[in-house]
């Protein structure tokens, strides 16, 4: 396919227009450029807030800071696995050192190159539109060819997922220290559900469950997991988006029920 359609295609049939589609195709590219846009001014602010993360009443804990990991996160923000980074210089903040396991799983995911390829770079930004650039080389050479390490960040998403779990279970968090359920248990709840559909979706996890076997019928455990990753997979785009906004919207209201701006809305204890 890359062959085909890179350095070794054959000239152009001589057409004078650009393209020949008359629909609306920009219309995806253009969506995409302002849903990703929404995202990174979201994550570029969240990040540099370095406050209003944690609440201690509930035991909430904003997914852009978790897992809380330096001596500079706010008391009882940090968890099991306790603080093996030491106190970070003023311009920095906790969410930095984590958000590269996600981030880099998100960016290398093979939806979001073709999102970003197409709305971003214009390479091509949409099916029979001209590449917006002269040359093709694909992912061949430095330095796109390092998006292969798509899967190693798979692995680190397993274990960001899990964390989050983690969190989302110790928000079920009374106001008197007891069991609780608020609305933010509820959110965190719909995220954890949201990035594990979208994490076990990912075509990396659909080869690792169910890829070099000649004879699936001598492997029905590893069988059954590849179908369940297919099914997540073949709706891979919408859980990419719906993880990010889930994301998103989680964090959001454990920043504004941290910095006081919103209650808790309380459903038990
Ligand atoms: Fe999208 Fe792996 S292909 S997360």
């Amino acid at each position: 396919m890359t062959a085909t359609l890179g350095r070794q295609s054959r000239p152009r049939a001589a057409i004078a227009e650009r393209h020949l589609r008359t629909d609306r195709w920009w219309v995806t590219p253009l969506l995409t450029f302002l849903g990703l846009a929404a995202f990174l001014i979201y994550g570029f602010v969240r990040i540099f807030w370095d406050a209003d993360y944690w609440v201690d009443a509930h035991h909430y804990l904003a997914p852009f800071y978790s897992p809380c990991l330096s001596q500079s996160c706010v008391e009882g923000s940090s968890h099991f696995l306790g603080q093996p980074f030491p106190q970070l210089p003023s311009w920095m903040s906790p969410a930095m050192i984590v958000l590269i396991l996600p981030g880099g799983f998100r960016a290398t995911c093979y939806y979001y190159r073709k999102s970003y390829y197409r709305s971003y770079w214009l390479s091509p930004p949409a099916c029979a539109v001209p590449d917006g650039h002269k040359r093709y080389t694909g992912e061949t050479r430095f330095p796109l060819i390092f998006q292969n390490v798509h899967r190693y960040f798979f692995y680190l998403a397993v274990l960001v997922a899990a964390v989050l779990t983690y969190d989302a279970s110790i928000a079920f968090h009374g106001t008197d220290g007891g069991f609780g359920i608020g609305l933010g248990t509820v959110i965190l709840w719909i995220n954890v559900v949201c990035i594990w559909a979208y994490t076990l979706g990912c075509h990396s996890c659909r080869n690792i469950v169910g890829g070099r076997l000649t004879h699936f019928s001598k492997h029905p455990v590893r069988y059954r997991l590849w179908t369940m990753a297919s099914r997540l997979n073949a709706r891979h785009q919408m859980w990419a988006w719906i993880s990010m906004f889930s994301v998103m919207a989680a964090d959001a209201y454990v920043w504004l029920v941290s910095s006081d701006v919103l209650t808790d809305l309380r459903i038990f204890n």
